[in-house]
């Protein structure tokens, strides 16, 4: 491991992933979509997780307070079914909530897929870290992603963090003039 290199949290919350039963396909889309975008050089923590939210709050935790990662992207648990628990776990672990990201996020993907309103996806900080919700369909990851991208490296910065770079395929950004 490179400690130099800024740290993105990526974490997969799945009980069929963390069992075995499936390969977690989310995670690596976000790893590759940040592969593409991120010019900054960047390392993933990469957490499996199931969907139990003291398991999702600690993994939380770790990547924002130990680890000191600015960005944070979670996969899965975001639906309406009994165990999808992963927003609970991100506000009982944030100072604040976003609420745009979320908006976002949903209205984009509507346009592709009806049951985006499913998705209880959201946003927040904790400390200097962005805490960001993606479903856990490995096709709604760079469609989320690219809908919150723009306004993503300011946020970052607003909270303290480092000002990143993006190759040239990535989304335009969005910075406020002074
Ligand atoms: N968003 C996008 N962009 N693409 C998708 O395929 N699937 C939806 C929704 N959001 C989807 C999406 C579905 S079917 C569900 S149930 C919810 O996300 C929650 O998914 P999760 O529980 O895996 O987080």
């Amino acid at each position: 491991m490179e400690p130099s290199l800024l740290p993105v949290g990526i974490v997969t919350v799945s009980d069929r992933a963390t069992s075995g039963v499936y390969e977690d396909l989310s995670g690596p889309a976000i790893r590759e979509v940040f592969t593409q975008w991120l010019a900054t050089p960047w390392r993933a923590e990469y957490r499996l997780v199931p969907d139990e939210q003291p398991r999702i709050e600690a993994a939380l935790v770790e990547l924002a307070d130990v680890q000191r990662c600015p960005i944070i992207v979670t996969t899965g648990g975001t639906g309406p079914a009994p165990r999808d628990v992963t927003p609970e776990a991100t506000v009982a672990v944030c100072d604040r909530v976003l609420p745009g990201f979320g908006e976002q996020m949903r209205a984009v993907s509507l346009r592709s897929v009806p049951t985006a309103i499913l998705s209880r996806q959201l946003a927040g900080t904790r400390g200097s870290s962005l805490i960001i919700n993606l479903p856990g369909k490995p096709a709604a990851i760079a469609e989320c992603l690219g809908a919150i991208w723009s306004a993503m490296p300011y946020c970052v910065e607003l909270l303290g963090g480092p000002k990143l770079a993006f190759t040239e395929s990535a989304p335009r950004y969005h910075r406020p003039s002074p």
